[in-house]
């Protein structure tokens, strides 16, 4: 006869992964962040506890490069940026969904990404140590037909992912859907987004307990 498996005691259940999922368009509820929601209907289905950041709600201002956060690590604009701070920090994976715009990223989400500088002053002026390594990625959709492609976007996401001790481990590139709702008809994809949100979760558990 078996013992039945001790269920731990509430207390002790480890708490959900936090993904954070950054939506990167100027256009609510376009083909990005369509493509986004799906993969949070994934974080969800696998336990994960989605936070869904809508970069545009938050007024960002940009970095003024006055290096003053090169100080203290601490970014003096006075914004809503230090709501994202606390989400990013909070966060045991995060995934980016983004447009591309001209080869890159809109410019809301640059915004967003230049603000993590006090990140990188952190670790590279001064010298503290960097948070436990974290999973993440992007996801990217570009109506296509420009010649630069969506690399641009891709490496930028993938330079300020790193700064925030994030490793790039999946990515999904759509091409073609342009009007808003085109995503839609590109059922593969949203499948294929759902999937990888899955996946982000496990990847989370499995950083968390292994302390990669
Ligand atoms: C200002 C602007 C620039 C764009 N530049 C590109 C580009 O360089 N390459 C590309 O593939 N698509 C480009 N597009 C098309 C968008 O990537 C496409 O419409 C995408 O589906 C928008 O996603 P969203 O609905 O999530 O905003 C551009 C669109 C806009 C508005």
């Amino acid at each position: 006869m078996t013992a039945p498996e001790a269920t731990p005691p509430a207390g002790l259940q480890p708490a959900p992964p936090r993904v954070l999922c950054v939506a990167g368009s100027p256009r609510r509820h376009g083909n990005s962040e369509r493509l986004l929601d799906a993969f949070i209907r994934g974080v969800n289905n696998a336990g994960g506890l989605a936070e869904k950041l809508v970069v545009v709600d938050y007024g960002l201002t940009p970095c003024r490069g006055c290096n003053r956060c090169s100080r203290d690590g601490v970014c003096i604009v006075q914004d809503r940026m230090h709501e994202v701070y606390s989400l990013i920090d909070s966060a045991d994976a995060i995934v980016v969904s983004s447009p591309v715009y001209f080869a890159t990223v809109p410019a809301a989400l640059k915004i967003l990404y230049d603000r993590c500088q006090p990140y990188w002053a952190r670790t590279h002026v001064l010298k503290q140590p960097r948070g436990p390594k974290r999973p993440g990625g992007m996801l990217v959709v570009g109506g296509g037909g420009d010649p630069f492609g969506n690399g641009c976007a891709i490496a930028t996401t993938k330079s300020v992912l790193a700064v925030l001790g994030v490793q790039y481990e999946l990515q999904l590139e759509v091409e073609g859907p342009d009007a808003p709702r085109d995503i839609e008809d590109r059922a593969e994809a949203l499948l294929e987004a759902e999937s990888l949100g899955v996946e982000l979760v496990s990847l989370a558990q499995h950083f968390r307990s292994s302390g990669v």
